[in-house]
């Protein structure tokens, strides 16, 4: 049997955000529902919203009531009550919420202490500080970083730095929503509860992986934000490479954060490093245009309506990237792994594909390699192509068909939101599905002189509508292998 929960105290600064009311609140609500919250939990959202505790939860019952399923209006009264607001002015004159702070936690030392910055990374220093001032960091107590942590290496040390100086590297949790997602999960057990796979996971028997995050939303209303990250920094660096991690890392002697962790990081440094000339040659960014999204005709990505006007960074940031990586580890020597991310998308699809090679001999016309697909959404699943005959009599004629795994048909359960479990692995102390500050760190290392290089153009990034897959470039990325994205609609 499972423990009971744990009382604990939700600090959340950045409580009135978008992360906060779109994804920590809902989860924390469905966590609330399932029984796994201590009753004595509380939440208590920290912004210069202004608000106190009554307004605060008028606002999460206007916002966040209608995003999740109520069905028992008892439970969604004992969940807005757990809702706390004080207000800050980080780093302005006014303590006064410092005061609130500490005298709401005051008398709960014992209770875990989870400290959650869901606001822009310049208020990490800052609001350490203030913890540290206040004296509101117990031994009990947590860090929780929501990306990006930083912009490059050096400015992702500054920040491990600030808060490293506050907390022990085995309290700071530093969040990849996309580990929380339960195909990616699901990715480890496939690979290391079963025995099938292992010895073919390998350059003998694999000719190329594909991580695709495709989105079809645009960027309305991120330009501040996306201008200075882009594609690269917003997707790649963090999502796309952790994926590959788990696709590539040596099995691990125990299901331990740490053994873990310390698998990824290998992968991480044993990427190969693509610098100088190289980078026009493995990667491609891309930024969309005017296009047609379900249907619908939209902007351009300067035209996407935004409080400031675009800017010569504006033009200049990608959309879309991609990639060809390569691990360089007896495993994977010569093996491609083709990373591609971009907005407006034809449709929305996360996927991990694993291609094997042709059979050495084949006594058969038309048959194709077989290809693993990992889809973490929409449709959670797991298909395995085979070669398969066609019924019928005379010449045998083969067709690709999958083996398929939809976790929504064979559990028939709802597939928690990545933020329910990572929520709950913090309350919990376990820290596995979190970035070591190694891990961040490799990974910046890695992305950096991809980075630098795209800087340096003074051209903008490959024009591709809104709407299609990618620019041309990223096609001749995969054909130059002779290879081809895998394109399958999720519908
Ligand atoms: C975030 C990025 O980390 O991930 C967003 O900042 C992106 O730009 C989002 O839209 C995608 O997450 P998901 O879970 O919808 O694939």
């Amino acid at each position: 049997m499972s423990e009971p929960p744990q009382p604990a105290d939700l600090i959340v600064f950045g409580g009135t955000g978008d992360l906060s009311m779109r994804k920590l609140l809902p989860a924390l609500y469905h966590c609330d529902r399932d029984g796994r919250l201590a009753p004595e939990t509380r939440v208590i959202a920290m912004s210069r919203a202004g608000l106190d505790d009554a307004d605060f939860r008028g606002k999460a019952d206007a916002e966040v009531r209608g995003r999740v399923p109520v069905d028992d209006p008892a439970v969604w009264r004992r969940f807005l009550g757990r809702l706390h607001h004080v207000s800050v002015d980080v780093g302005g004159e006014d303590g006064a919420g410092w005061v609130r702070l500490a005298g709401l936690l005051d008398g709960h030392e014992r209770r875990a202490r989870v400290f959650y910055l869901a606001s822009p990374p310049m208020t990490f220093g800052p609001f350490c500080r203030e913890l540290r001032r206040a004296g509101l960091v117990t031994p009990a107590s947590r860090m929780v970083l929501e990306k990006p942590l930083g912009r490059d290496l050096a400015s992702a040390r500054r920040i491990n730095d600030e808060v490293g100086a506050l907390f022990d590297e085995r309290q700071i949790y530093r969040v990849d929503h996309y580990l929380g997602k339960e195909t990616v999960q699901n990715l480890l057990v496939l690979r290391f509860a079963n025995a099938f796979l292992e010895p073919v996971w390998n350059s003998l028997w694999i000719d190329h992986v594909q991580i695709t995050a495709a989105e079809t939303v645009g960027t309305p209303g991120r330009r501040g934000y996306y201008d200075h990250a882009g594609a690269l920094r917003d997707m790649v660096q963090n999502h796309l490479l952790q994926l590959l991690c788990l696709v590539a890392m040596e099995p691990p002697a125990r299901n331990h954060r740490e053994s873990i962790r310390d698998e990824k990081l290998k992968v991480l440094q044993a990427l190969r490093p693509i610098t100088g000339r190289e980078v026009d040659r493995f990667t491609v960014r891309g930024q969309y245009t005017a296009g047609v999204s379900g249907g619908v005709p939209v902007p351009g990505y300067l035209d996407e309506p935004d409080r400031t006007a675009p800017t010569e960074t504006s033009r200049r940031v990608e959309t879309f990237a991609a990639i060809r990586a390569e691990v360089r580890n007896w495993r994977w020597a010569g093996v491609p792994f083709y990373l591609r991310t971009g907005k407006r998308m034809p449709y929305r699809c996360s996927e991990i594909v694993v291609q094997f090679k042709e059979v050495p001999h084949s006594i058969f016309p038309g048959g194709a390699p077989n290809r693993l697909v990992l889809r973490l959404q929409p449709s959670e699943g797991i298909r395995l192509h085979i070669m398969a005959k066609e019924p019928g009599a005379g010449e045998v004629a083969l067709r690709p068909v999958p083996l398929g795994l939809s976790f929504a048909e064979t559990f028939a359960a709802r597939v928690p939101d990545a933020y329910e479990r990572l929520l709950m692995d913090v309350l919990a102390g376990n820290p596995t599905l979190f970035m070591r500050r190694d891990e961040v760190e490799a990974a910046w290392r890695w992305i950096d002189p991809i980075a630098g290089e795209w800087e340096s153009y003074g051209t903008p990034p490959e024009p591709y509508p809104a709407g299609t897959s990618g620019p041309a470039g990223a096609h001749e990325l995969v054909t130059r292998g002779g290879r081809a994205w895998h394109e399958e609609s999720p519908a």
